[in-house]
């Protein structure tokens, strides 16, 4: 690969403010490719100039050149995610057969980042500049040279690639994080690296904690000539922040958070506000309270969470005309990963949602914890980017001292059943020895083997079994649905559950509304087995709909029974994905002979059985009281949550999909089966748990 002399590569403006033309030649002059389109303004080359990150591009390329690792250490919104691929391919690190990919831990982060790229770089989103997300790929082969993508996408590309031949330099984004994804890719660079040197890796970190980077990549203590080096950016930091607590405990947090947006809009100068909250639902809830609340002056809430259609992720980017202040409500992703300009005033809920496994139950669940004191800090200097700000904890403050300092990373409180299954496909069978940079729990470890094992992924010895393991690692799934889907071969119901998986793999296809009015519209798909059968229905409908009439009318019918069609489109095109790849594998698309009944007939047991083959670890059963639950194995009390089919007739036994963990464990997704398919899915887990037990 050519790489231009480092001198020249580093350009430094003069004092005077050039044209853009003036500014092309003196950029080809040194020999720099910016790709300027002729439409590009030069506003927007002005703004990567001015970025703190600009200041120390030399020293950047000459360490990733030097160095097997760099870690860059940068605040947020000083240029790391959108300038670095951008001067590696501007420095000749990328050509035909070499890009340049950077992972980020979240979706949205990935195509949002890659689309602000493009345009700086004046290229059609998916040219030289694409990303990869899960189910939704946008680059292309001859002409990318910088890809964003998430990092599970990375991972699975070990499974075809597994030296990653195809990249000269991987930057791993958001670092900080600590996502099991991350972890994991970061354990599997490393070895890579020991099998190609020449491979560059770049972790970069919004947090100081550079080192334990440093120290994990660093090959040998004992080596003369380190491996791994740390480069800190100057450039302007924050401005000052000022906090305010509250006097007592916040009972509502989303009530409070829009409560204090409305008295700092009625009585603070201009500058937008950005909230934050723990999830989607609670966004679109404070979104809602604050569309319907009368201000004086004028207000534009936008919600901003993962899985926002396209159009409202560029609202809420885009700044609000003039005597609007906007108000973004976001989850957590607006902490690190994603900078809004102009936002001077930030709320924050000081919760946080995250999975936390359970290794007794084998189960794990979102559960709203208080956020660390890192991540409060953070989300305070969301308000300090352009001028100083103010942030509004809604805790007293010395609830704030008593918070954990940092957050325990996501590898060591998830289920690992999917990494572990990962590791084997990539033929690392002694997942015990791997090399993790927070080595989980032991127990966490067992247990994701045991459900494994459960699952026919792996044999006695570990080996991933042929016939289901080895497929199961090709389904982009996580183990328990693309077992149910493998299952769903058995049971002759293919076709109906590459409709599920879809569409439990997305959002929820119906519109954010108070639990009685999704009953309500969900009537005309209801069924008594439950969620997974009722949300197959809508598809289904959609489906049919879309092919039967117009997009217009198609769209109309969407509206009427509130369906949000993005979901849909999105649950169709998934559904394709999964389906190409059951054909790969030579599973052939079977449908089940009755079709699911709307009424009341049963025509589901085959789709049922399937998705108990997968689910079987998350079955409960009917407990005293209505609604609630108790797990059959592991024990624990769980209730049926508003939102779920189920809620109106529970049955005596279910498997659930998904929980939320608030005050008590809520079931959001479940499907009605009988007990005894348990002990005939899944022998080995019942028997063992009940000689257990
Ligand atoms: O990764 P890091 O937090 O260091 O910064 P970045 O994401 O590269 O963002 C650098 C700057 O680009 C931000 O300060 C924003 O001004 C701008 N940006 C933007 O305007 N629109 C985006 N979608 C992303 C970044
Ligand atoms: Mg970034």
């Amino acid at each position: 690969m050519k790489r231009e002399a480092e001198a020249r590569l580093f350009w430094r403006p003069g004092g005077k403010r050039p044209d853009r033309r003036a500014l092309e030649s003196e950029l080809e002059a040194e020999g720099v490719s910016v790709h300027f389109n002729p439409h590009a303004s030069l506003s927007l080359a002005q703004q990567r100039r001015r970025l703190p990150i600009f200041d120390d591009r030399r020293a950047l390329l000459f360490a990733i050149e030097k160095f097997a690792t760099t870690v860059v250490v940068g605040h947020t919104g000083c240029g790391k995610t959108t300038q670095l691929p951008q001067y590696l391919h501007e420095a000749g690190w990328t050509d035909h057969a070499h890009l340049v990919a950077c992972t980020q831990p979240r979706r949205l982060a990935a195509t949002s980042v890659a689309a602000r790229v493009a345009l700086e770089m004046g290229c059609e989103l998916g040219a030289e500049v694409g990303y990869a997300v899960r189910f939704d790929e946008v680059w292309d082969a001859a002409r990318t040279r910088i890809k964003y993508m998430t990092d599970g996408m990375l991972t699975r590309e070990l499974l075809s690639d597994p030296l990653l031949t195809r990249y000269s330099v991987v930057i791993v984004d958001e670092a900080h994080e600590r996502s099991v994804h991350t972890d994991v890719l970061l354990g599997l660079l490393k070895r890579v690296q020991l099998r190609r040197p020449e491979l560059r890796l770049v972790i970069a970190s919004a947090t100081v904690d550079a080192e334990a980077f440093r120290d994990f990549f660093e090959r040998s203590a004992a080596a003369e000539e380190p491996s791994a080096t740390i480069i800190s950016l100057h450039g302007s930091g924050n401005h000052p922040v000022k906090w305010h607590f509250t006097q007592t405990a916040v009972p509502d947090y989303v009530r409070y958070a829009v409560e204090t947006v409305l008295e700092l809009h009625a009585r603070r100068g201009g500058g937008d506000v950005l909230v934050f909250l723990t999830g989607q639902q609670e966004v679109e809830a404070a979104v809602a309270m604050l569309h319907d609340a009368h201000t004086p002056g004028k207000l534009l809430p936008l919600p901003l969470f993962s899985g926002l259609s396209t159009d409202a992720q560029l609202a809420v980017f885009e700044s609000a005309p003039r005597g609007v202040r906007k108000v973004v409500v976001a989850t957590n992703i607006a902490e690190t990963s994603l900078t809004i300009e102009g936002i001077v005033y930030v709320v924050d809920c000081g919760f946080t949602k995250q999975r936390f496994f359970n290794p007794r139950s084998g189960v794990e669940a979102l559960v709203v914890t208080p956020e660390p004191q890192a991540s409060a800090r953070q989300r305070a200097g969301r308000a300090g980017r352009t001028r100083p700000g103010e942030y509004y904890l809604l805790m007293p403050e010395s609830s704030f001292h008593s918070l954990a300092a940092d957050a325990v990373p996501e590898m060591q409180r998830c289920s690992l059943a999917a990494v572990l299954l990962q590791l084997k496909a990539l033929g690392i069978d002694d997942v015990l020895r791997f090399e993790f940079m927070s080595p989980p729990p032991p127990e966490n470890l067992a247990c994701a083997l045991e459900q494994l094992y459960a699952l026919g992924a792996i044999d006695r010895e570990g080996k991933l079994t042929p016939r289901l393991g080895e497929r199961m690692c090709q389904l982009p799934l996580e183990p328990p649905l693309a077992r149910a889907l493998l299952a769903a071969e058995e049971h002759s119901c293919v076709a109906e559950m590459l409709g599920i998986a879809a569409m439990l793999s997305g959002q929820s296809a119906f519109r954010q509304m108070k639990p009685a009015d999704l009953a309500v519209a969900r009537a005309p798909f209801a069924v008594y087995e439950g969620d997974a059968i009722t949300t197959l229905n809508v598809l289904r409908k959609y489906v049919r709909k879309s092919a039967a009439v117009s997009a217009q009318r198609c769209t109309g019918w969407c509206r009427k029974h509130l369906l949000n069609q993005k979901v849909l489109q999105r649950a169709v095109r998934v559904r394709a994905q999964l389906a190409a790849h059951l054909r790969r594998l030579g599973v052939k698309e079977t449908r089940a002979e009755d079709a699911p009944s709307l009424g009341g007939t049963t025509g589901t047991d085959a789709i049922r059985r399937a998705l108990a083959a997968g689910f079987f670890a998350q079955a409960a059963t009917a407990s005293a009281g209505a609604g609630r639950y108790r797990r059959v194995h592991g024990g624990g009390e769980l209730r049926l949550h508003l939102n779920s089919v189920l809620y109106k007739a529970p049955p005596d036994c279910l498997i659930y999909h998904e929980t939320v963990v608030s005050e008590h464990e809520l079931i959001l997704a479940a499907t009605k089966i009988d007990i005894e398919w348990l002990a005939e899915v899944a022998p080995h887990f019942y028997e063992m748990r009940h000689a257990a037990t």
